[in-house]
């Protein structure tokens, strides 16, 4: 890391706090996972390779290869002090200046909006301190509550990916939605 001091955390709002993962989350975000585990396989795709705390490691060390690199930007979710989710921008690509977001939420702090103010604030860093043009997400098409995070923090839908997403035993179709950096400029005010 340069000489450059580096800001390491976010106060969202008072019962929320994004920062860097850090090799020491290890356990506690595996024993996150692992009490939502059915919840969360649902929808996403690597549970199954997070079967112990060291699979842990793996994520966390791309996610600090990933400050350096810039090839992604992942923040632990700081729920009243306890790590409850990740949220993140993924397959940063410069040349196209574009990204997707990604996240998930321990299953008992949903309902209270934390994913949506994380998105608002990823999307203002995008945009803002990154400099990006577009951001997409993907959700699969019967995972409303993710869908609902798109349409509340004003992304729009592209169309539908058929098929896109490999979930264990069955394929999903994706929703895809972005937002474009001056749509975001006119839903913030900036
Ligand atoms: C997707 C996921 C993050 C959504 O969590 P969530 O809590 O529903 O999302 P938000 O934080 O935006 O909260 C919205 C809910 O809080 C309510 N809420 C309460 N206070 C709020 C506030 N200040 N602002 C916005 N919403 C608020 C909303 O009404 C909404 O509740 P509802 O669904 O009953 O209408 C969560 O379901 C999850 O982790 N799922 C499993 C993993 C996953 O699917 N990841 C995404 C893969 S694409």
């Amino acid at each position: 890391m340069g000489m450059k001091a580096r800001l390491e955390r976010y106060v969202i709002r008072p019962d929320l706090e994004l920062r860097r993962l850090r090799r020491s989350d290890a356990a506690a975000l595996f024993a996150c996972v692992d009490r939502n585990r059915s919840y969360l396989r649902a929808w996403l795709p690597w549970l199954d390779m997070s079967a112990d705390a060291s699979d842990m490691m793996g994520f966390i060390e791309s996610s600090l290869a990933g400050y350096q690199s810039g090839g992604c930007f992942r923040l632990a979710m700081m729920v009243d002090g306890e790590l409850a989710g990740c949220v993140a921008i993924e397959d940063i690509e410069p040349a196209h200046r574009c990204a997707k977001i990604g996240y998930w939420l321990d299953a008992r702090q949903q309902g209270k909006g934390l994913m949506s103010d994380a998105v608002r604030f990823l999307m203002r860093h995008a945009f803002e301190e990154r400099g990006l043009h577009l951001l997409e997400l993907r959700a699969a098409v019967d995972n409303a509550p993710s869908r609902a995070v798109a349409t509340r923090v004003g992304m729009k839908l592209d169309g539908v990916l058929r098929q896109r997403e490999w979930l264990y035993d069955h394929y999903v179709d994706l929703a895809v939605y972005s937002v474009l950096a001056p749509e975001w400029r006119a839903l913030s005010g900036a």
